[in-house]
């Protein structure tokens, strides 16, 4: 499925889907919500452990095809220390990205950027935006299951 995205960008989501980091349970986690993947039924579940407006720790658990798996690992190193508005203008820039393998500035994004060939599969964009939608719910207090429709 990835013939066209370069051998760096392959390695970095194989790397995340094989040993995704914080992946598990979250100690004192103050902020859940579980996402559901509507196509296929995966589900993935994130805990938040927010400091004021600030993502102090974050972690997901769940199922999910090899990208939803490196999109959520990916994700919690990119959120951990991020306030709640920078997480959502984050992914506002990563949605753009999924769909349209642009998103401007592409440099903000950092290892995000990697999923910028998951455009060319549109049925994957779901599995790349899954734990997002659930991270944003979780931050927002919003406890009921998301789904990425
Ligand atoms: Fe289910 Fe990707 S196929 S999350």
């Amino acid at each position: 499925m990835f013939d066209n995205l370069n051998d760096l960008y392959q390695q970095v989501i194989l790397d995340h889907s094989k040993a995704p980091r914080n992946f598990g349970e979250l100690p004192g986690a103050d902020h859940f919500a579980e996402g559901r993947n509507p196509l296929c039924g995966d589900q993935v579940s994130v805990a938040v452990k927010m400091q004021g407006d600030v993502i102090e720790d974050i972690r997901f658990k769940g199922s999910g095809c090899a990208i939803a798996k490196a999109s959520a690992s990916v994700m919690t190193t990119a959120l951990k220390g991020k306030t709640l508005n920078e997480a959502r203008t984050l992914f506002e820039k990563f949605h753009e990205l999924v769909l349209t393998g642009q998103a401007a500035p592409c440099a903000q994004l950092g290892k995000l950027s990697v999923f910028g060939g998951v455009h060319r599969y549109p049925a994957r964009v779901k599995c790349a935006i899954l734990a997002w939608h659930a991270a944003l719910a979780a931050m927002a207090g919003d406890q009921k299951k998301v789904s990425t429709e």
